[in-house]
């Protein structure tokens, strides 16, 4: 794994008495909303993604590498270690399948690796960040499940079968590792749209029409979600562990009524 080129120089040199976060998938929209909240709330925070991103600014270190691999997981730990001084938490959502190309049905093989990708990046990032963790920090971790952990879908059974595995895999993380005082949850997150003109057309009858189903009758923003999870990682959630908190506009609420 290497640090982006584009990072900022600034970055390299901050020794932070702020808060210091990891966040994975940093290169989405919604890791970008997360980036970007951190930084308004006051956090160094180091983003990761396996693609180049071109977001940079002080106290924000960039970089590129795997997080399904256990080498880059614990190097993205280092280098934010390295960098910053210390790690107070860690928000994963570097995984295939959230606004991604990926779609099912295809072959059993491409589920097989959707659904080994996305649990080895959300273990082994669980896994890296419980190591570096500062003794006398906030030591919260936030994964992303989504609503298809909740709920099914046709068709789409590894994104399904991986999110529903992540589930489990931050409760049993909250159970093995409170009492070395680290929090574990998910956000359960609906279908968020980012304000994007290029949009195909598709996707955008798409949209208005699952809108339709969802009791505020709207997608949700990457902001919106970004909001709820610097809640999660933050003190002020200090007796919150182990949960799955859907922020999905109402849609798991229902059973299945159009209104
Ligand atoms: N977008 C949605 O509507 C939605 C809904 C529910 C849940 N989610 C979840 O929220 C999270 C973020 O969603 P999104 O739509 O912004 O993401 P996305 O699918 O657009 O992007 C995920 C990012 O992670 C990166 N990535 C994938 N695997 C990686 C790996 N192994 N190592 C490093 N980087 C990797 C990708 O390059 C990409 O930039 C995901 O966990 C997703 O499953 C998204």
């Amino acid at each position: 794994m290497r640090p982006q080129t584009t990072a900022s120089p600034e970055a390299e040199v901050i020794k932070a008495p702020s808060p210091v976060a990891l966040v994975t998938g940093a290169g989405s929209p919604m890791g970008r909303a997360v980036v970007l909240k951190l930084l308004e709330n006051g956090y160094a925070v180091a983003g990761i993604d396996d693609k180049p991103t071109d977001l940079v600014g002080e106290k924000h270190l960039v970089l590129v590498g795997d997080m399904s691999t256990e080498q880059d997981s614990r190097l993205a730990v280092s280098q934010t270690i390295d960098t910053f001084g210390r790690l107070d938490a860690a928000v994963l959502l570097a995984d295939l399948g959230g606004s991604s190309t990926v779609h099912m049905p295809g072959t059993v093989a491409e589920g097989e690796h959707l659904l080994a990708r996305n649990l080895s990046s959300i273990a082994l990032g669980i896994q890296a960040a419980v190591e570096g963790l500062s003794i006398d920090g906030h030591r919260s971790i936030v994964a992303t499940a989504s609503v298809a952990g909740l709920l099914a879908d046709p068709g789409n059974w590894a994104y399904h079968a991986s999110k529903i595995a992540m589930i489990d895999l931050v409760r049993s993380s909250a159970l093995t590792y409170a009492a070395r005082g680290i929090r574990v949850n998910n956000v359960a997150s609906g279908l968020v749209r980012a304000d994007d003109p290029n949009e195909n057309p598709a996707a955008q009858t798409f949209g208005r029409d699952f809108s339709r189903r969802i009791p505020l009758f709207r997608l949700a923003q990457p902001s919106e979600i970004a909001a709820v999870i610097a809640f999660l990682i933050s003190p002020a959630a200090s007796y919150v562990t182990g949960t799955t908190l859907a922020v999905d506009g109402g849609l798991t609420a229902s059973a299945g009524l159009v209104f």
